[in-house]
């Protein structure tokens, strides 16, 4: 992880200051790795680690990079990392572009891996997080949105990308049908697990430890699924109070939305689903021979699970 880091930093580079400065402010901004991790925990299990291993995992973390600089701009969010984010510091258009410059960074750092597999598992991924994230907008303030609707949208925006960086890793060393199906599996239950765990911080979580403003999903509108379980659950006033929430966005509403979904236990059926999620994943790669690699596939699906940053 440490030779990825230097070659995240190394491939930023630019001769337009601006793009330099907001790509080391979101990239050098205490981001997790997880997806980097995961394209070579993966890789691992099947061969060595070379050059070419760090920079598919740079490549993925860079269209992990610009999604968020995309995405901060769409939910206009003011935090990240605990900071504040580009976008607030920058503006809507310098992010926009600066986001489609890492985009397009990676796709030059993939066509030099010459290697058409990868090259289509990423060009379908990034395909699928946009639509995921067009999805996600035309469900806005829309509260009849379905747990259906709602998980569709979360296999797009999110979970494709962690199932492109288990998959890649497989592929890049040539793993088998079977173990590749298997290790894309994991990624696309580890990632549903995650994203779930994220919707539950979004009202549960410790401002310092998630380092992103509470109560963002509500105040954009946005029906996520411990929102939907406490309509659902919730008596007729709770009920309405959601409903209410989510169709007018804001977050006037917060201290008596908080109270529904505590008292329906929302974020513990939602707990529980991304735990069930995690274990599928973990059962997708149980046929792989035991190694610290795939353990630390297993230990990462207990932290999406149990995590509270
Ligand atoms: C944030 O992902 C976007 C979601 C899918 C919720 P991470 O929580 O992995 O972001 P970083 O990489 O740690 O910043
Ligand atoms: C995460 O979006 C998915 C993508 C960035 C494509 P969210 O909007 O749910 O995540 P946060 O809370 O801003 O990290
Ligand atoms: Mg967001
Ligand atoms: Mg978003």
């Amino acid at each position: 992880m440490q030779a990825v880091d230097a070659v995240i930093r190394q491939s930023l580079h630019s001769e337009v200051t601006l793009i330099n400065t907001i790509g080391g402010h979101i990239i050098s901004g205490g981001g997790k790795r997880l997806r980097p991790a995961l394209v070579l925990l993966s890789s691992g299990i099947f061969g060595k680690i070379q050059t070419q291993h760090h920079a598919l995992a740079t490549i993925v973390e860079f269209i992990h990079t610009a999604t968020l600089l995309h995405d901060d701009v769409v939910d206009e969010s003011q935090m990240r990392h605990g900071k504040s984010t580009a976008n607030h510091l920058f503006g809507n258009a310098a992010s926009v572009l600066v986001g489609d410059f890492v985009y397009s960074r990676a796709f030059q750092m993939v066509v030099k891996l010459q290697n058409m597999r990868v090259m289509e598992i990423l060009a379908e991924a990034t395909n699928i997080i946009a639509e995921g994230e067009v999805l996600q907008l035309l469900n806005i303030r829309n509260a009849d949105v379905t747990e259906q609707d709602y998980l569709k949208v979360i296999h797009f925006k999110t979970a494709k990308l962690f199932e492109a960086a288990t998959r890649l890793g497989a592929v890049i060393n040539n793993a088998n049908h079977a173990d590749e199906t298997a290790l894309a599996q994991y990624g696309m239950r580890l990632g549903t697990a995650f994203q779930l765990i994220d919707d539950v911080l979004d009202l549960s979580g410790n401002v310092d430890q998630i380092g992103k403003n509470l109560g963002g999903d509500l105040s954009e509108g946005k029906p996520t699924l411990p929102l939907l379980i406490a309509m659902h659950r919730g008596n007729e006033q709770e009920a309405a109070t959601i409903r209410n929430a989510i169709q007018h966005g804001g977050l006037d509403e917060l201290p008596a939305v908080l109270a529904a979904v505590k008292a329906t236990d929302a974020l513990n059926y939602v707990r529980d689903l991304a735990a069930n999620e995690a274990k599928l994943g973990v059962e997708a790669i149980s046929h792989l021979p035991d190694s610290a690699n795939k353990q630390a596939l297993i230990d990462l699906a207990e932290f999406a699970v149990k995590r509270d940053f």
